[in-house]
């Protein structure tokens, strides 16, 4: 028994800001954010978008991918949730005409896709579902300081998901051994201090607010999460080709966690892994967390760049620490375009 996509599909809000925009208010230049990063142009929400309305889109698309009408479950990732209570899923199944299946949301930053696909895989082993809808979705340009040049270029939204069901571990598109891991010690690296149970506004009742609005804000220290991608994601990778028993050689693509380009190449230079094979799209996109690999799958699939039988290397880090890997051949499944 294993878990098998059979459907996928993809969404970006359709507000399209450029390195040049952004620099008409930041400190930086479209030269240095190209350069550093990769970054050209990035989506973001406009008023009165949220993750919901990105979830439902890419959800739409994946159960259409999949030819499903129903699922016994909906799983959302996401670190940009509508409110702070409660899941944004429950409510995403309800607009996508699901019903009252059993629907949550799971918090694991970047790696949220990876996360989730395991999860989802494993409602399905423990007999809970036989067909999971997985949705990755980010509207975190709105947790972002529009000012802050260390973070505001790096970042965007939009939505990807597929659709799980039961099958085979033979067949395309059953997903294979995960290597799912965590540093906490490392957890102040990025992250947004205010909002949760630790350091709360106490402006209720009080007239003033006790959390400097900066706290509000996503911080992140660069140059040592640099480094942890590249080291967390090659190691990784390594454990589930070991265990899956392919060499690099075996793998067709790359598709890694789209956080920098240089990260992803220099992922694939540690696994000597050719760059023809390395999967990129963050060029137009951003980083955009949990949504970012379902994002690359679709792009990549429809191109026609993955084919049915390719052979891929999945692979994501981010805040938590976290970081995860999996593998799985390309089922023969409809893609639509991502405008
Ligand atoms: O999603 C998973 C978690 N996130 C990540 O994995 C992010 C990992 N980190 C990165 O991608 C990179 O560290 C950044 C893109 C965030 C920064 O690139 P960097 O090459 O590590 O730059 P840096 O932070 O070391 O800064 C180099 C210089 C500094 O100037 P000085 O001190 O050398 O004079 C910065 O002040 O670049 C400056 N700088 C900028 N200049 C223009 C930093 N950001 C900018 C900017 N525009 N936007």
């Amino acid at each position: 028994m294993a878990a098998v996509i059979e459907g996928i599909g993809a969404w970006l809000p359709p507000r399209i800001v450029t390195n040049d925009d952004l620099c008409t208010t930041l400190d930086s230049t479209h030269e240095w954010i190209e350069t550093r990063t990769g970054i050209s142009e990035r989506r973001m929400v406009s008023e009165g978008m949220s993750t919901r309305d990105l979830a439902v889109e890419a959800g739409v698309r994946a159960l259409k991918s999949a030819g499903a009408a129903t699922v016994d479950a909906v799983v959302l990732a996401t670190t940009s949730f509508d409110r702070l209570c409660p899941a944004v899923a429950p409510e995403v199944a309800h607009l996508l005409g699901l019903g009252t299946v059993p629907a949550f949301d799971l918090t694991s930053a970047c790696s949220g896709f990876l996360y989730g696909l395991a999860t989802s895989g494993g409602l399905i082993a423990s007999g809970v579902a036989d067909r999971v809808l997985f949705i990755g979705a980010e509207a975190f340009t709105t947790l972002v300081n529009p000012e802050d040049r260390g973070t505001a270029p790096i970042f965007g939204d939009g939505a990807g998901a597929v659709v799980l069901r039961r099958g085979d571990a033979d067949e395309p598109g059953a997903l294979g051994v995960f290597d799912l891991g965590s540093d906490g010690a490392r957890a102040d690296l990025l992250a947004i201090p205010a909002g949760g149970s630790r350091q709360r506004s106490a402006s209720a009742g009080l007239g003033h607010d006790t959390v400097p609005v900066e706290d509000w804000y996503l911080r992140m220290e660069g140059r040592p999460l640099f480094q942890q991608a590249v080291e967390r994601m090659a190691e990784s990778s390594r454990g589930v080709l070991d265990r899956t028993g392919w060499s690099v050689a075996d793998v067709d693509w790359f598709v890694g966690h789209q956080a920098n380009v240089r990260i992803v190449n220099a992922v694939a230079d540690e696994l000597e892994l050719a760059r023809d094979r390395v999967a990129v799209n963050i060029g137009r996109v951003g980083n955009t967390l949990a949504a970012s690999v379902p994002l690359l799958l679709n792009d990549i699939a429809h191109t026609g760049a993955l084919r049915p039988g390719h052979r891929v290397l999945l692979s994501a880090f981010g805040a938590g620490l976290s970081w995860g890997s999996t593998v799985l051949t390309w089922p023969d499944i409809p893609v639509e375009a991502v405008r």
